[in-house]
């Protein structure tokens, strides 16, 4: 029994008009990697280097939501929700990632688009949730600036394909693992370790998010919203000594700061230099980026899944199995005892309270925020109370930050149905709807009942969302730190 468990539950209610919905990406579900024109990506490529993904799976087959779509598009009739949010595949639009378009892979999102219209499930279109077409990774990938002016463009041809029937567009989907995990510790495509490689694309992704919301914003109706999506983990010391402080504040600059102050609060994170000076001199960045980075967007979606726990290690690391191009001097632990996924992810539904309350403090002008994503991944059971513990005690962490004061707008679980987990290939499942991936059989775990009954009566109860002062003092909750004020051992 954790503390949580001990604290009294209580029924929260949510308002009228609160957009619930489930979530999935293009790579992770479609399949039909040469079908009807598209190119490659970085991920097709990636899945083939020995040793990069479980097993040697990869995106080939998925879902093969290509063509079950409509059947897809069914079961969330079916769950009731009012909103999906998918990404759109840019090799299917732009086979080489600019130039001439492919109108086969458009009309295919534009199928979809109309179903879900037709279904009354309101469309959240993604652009990039990590699939680059691999010849623009052949140019430089988002190392160079030219990738995130190619990106502004795509974001055009989409807005033209679709710009009439979607309203709610998501630049960008988790920049730090795109530029950080690709890019600088080669756990993802393409799979590259650098140091000011990670950095570059870091910064060319936020600019072109910065780009396509301006390209955006020019042929946007009103009405039509704009945001980008951020994962965000809070970062806790394991202790409260100086050290391990530090190590927690460097660690949320890497995840969360690096890219939430360029674009909410009007600056490059101050600790960048100092905390990065080892790896690149950010030489990268030009006059009048953080003026693009930081254009105005309508909402911010957040994607949380776990907070981390964070000590300081040895900078230099001697043995090179563990050594990675971002040498921080930090280490992430998990803490005995601590509530965790199926997948050994801490489950602590404080931490999501944390970011929403942070956020809202830390940034005066923080755009209302969708939860884009949230959930809980396991072997894939259909009785699957773990999920639904989960999502219960998630969503009432995000209503009792609601009451703290956060503007949360919507909430999409991850994901509608299991599919590709990137590196972990298939056996990590996150659905609420179960796969077999033999068959392409579709079945509804508990979690899909549990949520249909939600979503008619949005009310949950569930023990009261632990408030940070109680689960640690609350100026060593880093991501949470107000603007202006400093971390102990700072
Ligand atoms: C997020 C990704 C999403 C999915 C979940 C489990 O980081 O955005 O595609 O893999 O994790």
């Amino acid at each position: 029994m954790t503390a949580t468990d001990e604290r009294p539950a209580m029924p929260r209610v949510f308002p009228a008009g609160f957009v619930w919905g489930t979530a999935t990406a293009a790579y992770q579900i479609e399949g039909a990697v040469d079908t009807d024109g598209r190119g490659p990506s970085i991920w097709d490529t990636f899945c083939r280097v020995p040793g990069a993904v479980a097993r040697g799976e990869s995106g080939e087959f998925a879902c093969d939501h290509y063509h079950r779509w409509q059947e897809d598009v069914d079961l969330m009739k079916d769950l009731g929700a009012g909103a999906y949010r998918f990404s759109v595949a840019w090799p299917r639009v732009l086979p080489d990632g600019r130039g001439p378009v492919n109108r086969r892979g458009l009309d295919f999102y534009r199928r979809l688009v109309d179903a879900l219209r037709e279904g009354g499930i309101e469309p959240y279109v993604t652009l990039y949730h990590w699939d680059l077409p691999q010849a623009l990774e052949d140019r430089g990938g988002w190392r160079v600036r030219g990738t995130a002016e190619r990106f502004a463009d795509y974001a055009e041809v989409m807005y033209e394909a679709l710009g009439e029937s979607v309203s709610n567009w998501i630049t960008l989907n988790e920049p730090y693992c795109s530029s950080i995990v690709g890019y600088g510790e080669g756990r993802h495509a393409p799979g590259a370790k650098e140091g000011e490689g990670a950095l570059a694309a870091a910064h060319h992704l936020l600019l072109g998010h910065g780009l396509a919301v301006t390209r955006l914003r020019e042929m946007a109706r009103p009405g039509q919203q704009i945001g980008v999506t951020l994962n965000m983990s809070p970062t806790v010391p394991v202790t409260s000594s100086p050290q391990d402080l530090q190590a927690a504040r460097r660690m949320d600059l890497l995840v969360n700061r690096q890219f939430t102050e360029p674009l909410f609060g009007g600056a490059y994170a101050a600790d960048m230099a100092e905390t990065f000076g080892r790896i690149s001199d950010l030489s990268f960045r030009r006059d009048g980026d953080l003026e693009i980075i930081g254009r105005p967007v309508d909402f911010l979606g957040v994607n949380y899944y776990y907070r981390l726990h964070v000590e300081a290690a040895p900078y230099d690391e001697p043995d090179p199995a563990r050594r990675t191009a971002f040498d921080l001097g930090v280490r992430t632990v998990t803490p005995e005892h601590a509530r965790t996924s199926g997948l050994g992810w801490v489950v602590e539904p404080e931490g999501l309270y944390e970011t929403l309350v942070g956020l809202t403090s830390r940034y005066p002008d923080l755009p209302p925020v969708y939860i884009t994503e949230n959930g809980y991944g396991d072997d894939g059971a259909l009785e699957d109370d773990g999920r639904i513990d989960y999502l219960r005690d998630h969503l009432a962490a995000t209503r009792d930050a609601m009451e703290a004061g956060a503007d949360v707008r919507g909430y999409f679980c991850w994901s509608l149905m299991d599919n590709f987990e990137w590196a972990r290939g298939y056996s990590a499942r996150f659905g609420i709807v179960h796969v077999d991936y033999d068959t392409q059989v579709r079945t509804p775990k508990a979690s899909f009942h549990w949520m249909r009954d939600f979503i008619t009566d949005p009310v949950v109860t569930a023990p009261v969302t632990a408030r940070p002062a109680t689960t640690a003092p609350v100026d060593i909750l880093v991501a949470g730190t107000p603007r202006g004020e400093r971390p102990v051992g700072d």
